[in-house]
């Protein structure tokens, strides 16, 4: 029988067929197979004969877990909110993903950061997508016209691993973008998943020889996953998020993935005019449009990472038009929302059956900390009940299906945060927490133990009084 030489690969997981189909097997994902050649014999197998062949014949040397290593030298960008997400800055030979949708600012940030970084080290910005020019016009925009980085506009990895491999080679390289290199010994055309594979694996292995620390922009595509995809997440060493909402002027840097430091940590920009701006103080951000005495809004205090982070929940309960009611969520986890509608139905007594509800996390933040539920439920109530929650309150704390108040962590944390911010009282978890630590005389505490005693707070939002004042 013939040899295959092509074959059809997902687009998002990177699984291989023989034969087209309008959907793949392996991730249910729709019209995402794309004929590619197969590159070359695969590799032999390390057959049951052989690897017991070869255990005699191959060495392997095994060192002691008691030991010392030097932690990994750093290249810090001086911008703190950048330097935050990578766990203190680049470290050398290893590969940062910065993936995000198309537009969101990704260009302007690794410009911004691979400028800082030329103060100190040889730093060079491959574009694979602008001329030259258009980078040049770019960074006199953002007032960084007078920065040393070397740039260059290319999309062959041959040319981008031999200018690593030179004598000269840079300290830190930004490839803008992964979705744009090729390699000629393949078939494929740039963007599919076995160019970028083979592209980011090449890079990361040039790198890697010579202690550059690079940076890899990928575009996720509307699900959500950096193209190309997830094949790409286990090659690199930290894989980065880049997040907003259009419309909104906050951008959010996420890191998920960092095998050199910590994962939860963001950091938040502002896209202005001049680029983006960092925003050391971000609960001021997030709160500066807040109005305190209106129905159906809460202030949760939550923490990303290691830093306290206070945003506002909106909630929007309307008698529905239609037969099913809506349920609309920004920035939270829609099937949370349903669990605590659920939970605010059957444990505490309100009737949202007949309402469409809305919920929004403003300024444009994804939330994701259960912690949030306590001050969605108090949004939700309120904007039933309309009533306002009172407006030097933050709440946190986690419902359980039982329609209990659970612990969270780091109270202290949230609670000097609210303090500093100017709020008088805290709707927290009642138990085990801390009294007398530090911080814990800063605000008034109402401690809560289920959602019943949240909605004592709400004086119309009893049982069977749903419908609010007239
Ligand atoms: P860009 O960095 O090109 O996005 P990406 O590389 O992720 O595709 O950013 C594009 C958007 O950013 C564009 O809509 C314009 C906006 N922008 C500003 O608001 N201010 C600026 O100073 C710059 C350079 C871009
Ligand atoms: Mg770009």
């Amino acid at each position: 029988m013939a040899k295959a030489t092509s074959h059809w690969v997902c687009q998002n997981c990177g699984s291989a067929f023989s034969k087209w189909a309008g959907q793949c097997t392996a991730c249910g994902e729709w019209n995402t197979l794309v004929e590619e050649a197969i590159a070359s014999a695969a590799p032999k197998g390390l057959g049951s004969s052989t690897s017991r062949a070869g255990s005699a014949r191959g060495r392997l040397d095994f060192v002691d877990l008691a030991g010392t290593s030097d932690a990994p030298p750093r290249r810090a960008t001086g911008m703190a909110e950048f330097d935050r997400v990578t766990g203190g800055g680049l470290v050398e030979g290893a590969a940062v993903l910065i993936g995000g949708d198309p537009g969101i600012g990704k260009s302007t940030l690794l410009l911004q950061a691979v400028c800082r970084l030329a103060d100190r080290y040889d730093a060079v910005y491959v574009s694979g997508e602008e001329s030259v020019d258009q980078v040049r016009l770019r960074a006199s925009r953002l007032g960084l016209a007078a920065a040393k980085v070397k740039l260059a506009s290319a999309t062959s990895v041959r040319d981008v691993v031999a200018a690593i491999d030179r004598a000269d080679s840079p300290d830190v390289i930004v490839i803008d973008s992964i979705q744009t290199m090729w390699l000629d010994t393949l078939d494929s055309a740039p963007g599919t998943v076995a160019q970028v594979r083979a592209s980011a694996q090449e890079l990361i292995r040039a790198a890697k020889r010579r202690g550059t620390s690079l940076l890899l922009v990928g575009h996720v595509t509307k699900e959500g996953v950096i193209a190309g995809p997830r094949v790409l997440e286990h090659m690199v060493d930290a894989v980065i998020y880049f997040e907003g909402e259009r419309g909104h002027p906050f951008r959010i840097l996420r890191g998920v993935k960092n095998r050199f430091g910590p994962t939860d940590e963001i950091g938040v920009f502002d896209m202005t005019d001049r680029g983006l701006v960092e925003v050391p103080n971000p609960s001021e951000l997030f709160l500066a449009e807040r109005r305190g005495d209106v129905s159906g809004t809460a202030v949760f205090a939550g923490v990303e990472g290691t830093r306290p982070l206070l945003v506002e929940i909106q909630a929007l309960v309307a008698p529905t038009t239609y037969g099913t009611p809506r349920r609309a969520v920004v920035g939270w986890d829609s099937g949370r929302l349903s669990m605590v509608l659920a939970v605010l139905e059957a444990r505490g007594g309100l009737q949202f059956g007949g309402h469409d509800v809305y919920l929004n996390v403003a300024g444009g933040l994804r939330v994701s900390e259960p912690a949030a539920d306590l001050a969605v439920a108090a949004a939700l109530a309120s904007a039933l009940a309309q009533e306002p929650v009172p407006a030097d309150a933050v709440l946190f704390g986690e419902i359980g299906l039982v329609g209990e108040v659970r612990q969270v962590g780091q109270t202290e944390l949230r609670l000097k945060e609210a303090a500093k911010l100017g709020f008088g009282r805290a709707i927290l978890p009642s138990g085990r927490s801390r009294r007398g630590g530090a911080g814990a005389d800063l605000l008034a505490r109402t401690e809560i133990g289920h959602v019943r005693d949240l909605l004592d707070l709400f004086g119309d939002a009893q049982p069977n009084r749903s419908r609010g004042r007239g």
